[in-house]
């Protein structure tokens, strides 16, 4: 560690002990409970970039923050609590030189020395977009590796040695298991299934794919291709990541009500989840189960014009309305004459029910949509692809309903956005400019303006639905694979996805992009912006990490 480095980033401190790793000294300040730090390698020297998390000894709720250009980190104002704090931080390839640091915060400032050492093993810390990055193929071969990580990391494909025909049936059995599984909790699809339905046609060309991908020849055959950490505007923020109660509880979307209460729904289990984010407590509202023996969990969760939530219960079959003042809950299952094995509410668009009674959901089973009917739970069937032509492939992914009760849907299979009238019921697609840009799911302002991710595209998008007027911007690292996208009210338009962890900030005015990296392995889906800060403050659920993110940029 430099003495020198340490004397410009505090001249303050009495430095008598540098020759450790790394220090902590406690000073008389007039500072109450902050703590103050640097951050350094011997190999660059103070260094921009690194997040840095403390997290009480104890608690369920963990800050983060990042170093800037001088190397220096700082927990200011109420942000930590007094008592002891265990330090962590995320820099690729690098660790922190020696034992886990801690540092005890009373009500005077706490100061910390962080020194890095190169990792031995780079392994567990790289993303899914520079896996993709570094994995050799081209780009159509690659963009499959994006139907594995909806329910694990590339490291687990990467570290194997299959070849070809074991890979097969690694594949087989994936194909197995319902998209809303994950390692530590998987469950298993009613409706028979094989690579091939599940993979594509050329399963047997990505079995084949995969095997150049791993150590089936004895050793990796390249080298990675690392993302830089980020630097300026991007290193201004404040992250605090809220644990759930239960590692196997996937929060897949978060949105926080009009009181500033959060919700999500469970991916894996028949409850939607409350968290207050004041004190960290997690409350879980249980619903029935409507169909026995089939996955459980919930994907959609939205608000109507109220404030009152509605559920797509995927397997399960139905919908649900969650009083937000009663906490009573309502299904609306599926008729059984629509139900078959593969029956999977997913998204749904309850936003304006209240123009004419009806909510929006899909039926993933039949590839068309129901429109539900609030007070009698009947449920009504459109085909919106039924005049396409028959060799090409759509589906309805994410949806919004604009203040006339029109649905609007993401063609994920496509490159369309897709407007059924709910008067007409007629359909209209607008095309985005890229190709196959698969458009996933996204958000309406209440001027119409709908904001879109392009999963293949990498790029994001808005639709003015009042005037048809489509803009795209691209999103600055290569495989971020947008999932979702959001406007705020400063302009902003805020996109991630679930391959690098980062979340990125586009002015729709400029096209510039900020990147936000956050402080570990997220699988990010939802984008929840909450405009009544300024900055707008975002919320993301770790959907494979069992925690609600919250992310506070700063001007
Ligand atoms: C729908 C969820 C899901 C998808 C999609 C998925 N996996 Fe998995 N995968 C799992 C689960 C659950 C486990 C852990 C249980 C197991 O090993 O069967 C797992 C484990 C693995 C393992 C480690 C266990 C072993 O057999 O070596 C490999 C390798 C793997 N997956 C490869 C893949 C590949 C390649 C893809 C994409 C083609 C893929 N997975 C897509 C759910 C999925």
């Amino acid at each position: 560690m430099q003495m020198t480095c340490l004397r410009r980033a505090f001249s303050d401190v009495a430095i008598a002990a540098c020759t450790v790793g790394f220090i902590l000294i406690s000073l008389q300040s007039s500072h109450a409970a902050e703590l103050h730090g640097v951050v350094s390698s011997s190999e660059e020297g103070m260094m921009e970039g690194v997040l840095v998390t403390a997290r009480r000894e104890g608690s369920t709720i963990s800050h983060t923050v990042s170093t800037r250009a001088d190397g220096t980190f700082s927990f200011s104002g109420d942000i930590l609590s007094a008592g002891k704090h265990v330090l962590s931080v995320r820099a690729i390839g690098y660790e922190i030189d020696g034992a886990v640091p801690s540092v005890t915060i009373s009500n005077e400032a706490a100061r910390s020395f962080l020194k890095l050492r190169k990792v031995a093993d780079i392994v567990p810390q790289v993303t899914n977009a520079e896996w993709i990055a570094s994995m050799p193929g081209g780009i159509n071969d690659k963009k499959q590796l994006l139907g594995c990580t909806n329910c694990h990391t590339l490291e687990r494909v990467a570290e194997t040695k299959y070849n070809a025909t074991e890979f097969l049936d690694v594949m087989g059995r994936m194909a197995q298991y319902s998209n809303n599984s994950f390692p530590l909790h998987p469950q298993i699809r009613v409706a028979e299934t094989n690579a091939g339905a599940r993979f594509g046609a050329e399963t047997l060309k990505f079995a084949t794919f995969l095997s150049t991908l791993n150590l089936s020849s004895g050793k990796r055959s390249y080298d990675f291709k690392l993302l830089p950490r980020i630097k300026g505007q991007g290193t201004k923020f404040l992250i605090t990541e809220f644990d759930l109660p239960k590692e196997t509880m996937e929060a897949h979307d978060v949105v926080v009500d009009r009181d500033g209460m959060v919700f999500f729904s469970d991916f894996g289990a028949n409850q939607i989840g409350q968290l207050d984010p004041k004190t960290g407590k997690v409350t879980e509202h249980p619903y029935p189960v409507l169909r026995a023996g089939y996955p459980m969990g919930g994907l959609d969760l939205e608000q109507d014009e109220s404030g009152n939530f509605w559920l797509a219960m995927m397997y399960q079959g139905g919908i649900l309305r969650f009083d937000r003042k009663t906490n009573e809950m309502r299904t609306y299952p599926v008729p059984k004459e629509l139900l078959n094995e593969a029956t999977q509410q997913a998204l749904i668009a309850p936003h304006h029910q209240e123009v004419d009674g009806k909510v929006w959901v899909t039926n993933v089973g039949l590839n068309k949509i129901h429109r539900v009917d609030v007070k009698t739970g009947a449920y009504e069937t459109i085909d919106p692809f039924k005049d396409m032509p028959k060799n090409e492939r759509h589906s309805a992914y994410g949806m919004n309903a604009d203040k006339d009760n029109n649905l609007w849907f993401n063609d994920f299979s496509a490159e369309g956005i897709v407007r059924i009238d709910a008067k007409t019921l007629e359909v209209t697609m607008f095309k985005t400019g890229t190709a196959r840009s698969r458009p996933r799911r996204g958000h309406m302002d209440a001027e119409g303006r709908l904001a879109f991710a392009e999963f293949y595209g990498d790029r994001a998008g808005v639709l003015d639905t009042r005037t048809g007027k489509m803009t795209e911007y691209s999103v600055p690292t290569p495989h971020t694979a947008p999932y979702d996208a959001a406007l705020d009210k400063y302009g902003y338009l805020w996109t991630a996805g679930m391959e690098s962890d980062r979340v990125t900030r586009i002015d729709t005015a400029t096209g510039e992009t900020v990147e936000y990296q956050l402080p570990r392995q997220t699988n990010i889906r939802r984008i929840f912006v909450d405009d009544s800060s300024k900055p707008s403050t975002i919320w993301i659920g770790n959907n494979e990490g069992a925690s609600i993110i919250r992310l506070q940029p700063q001007p």
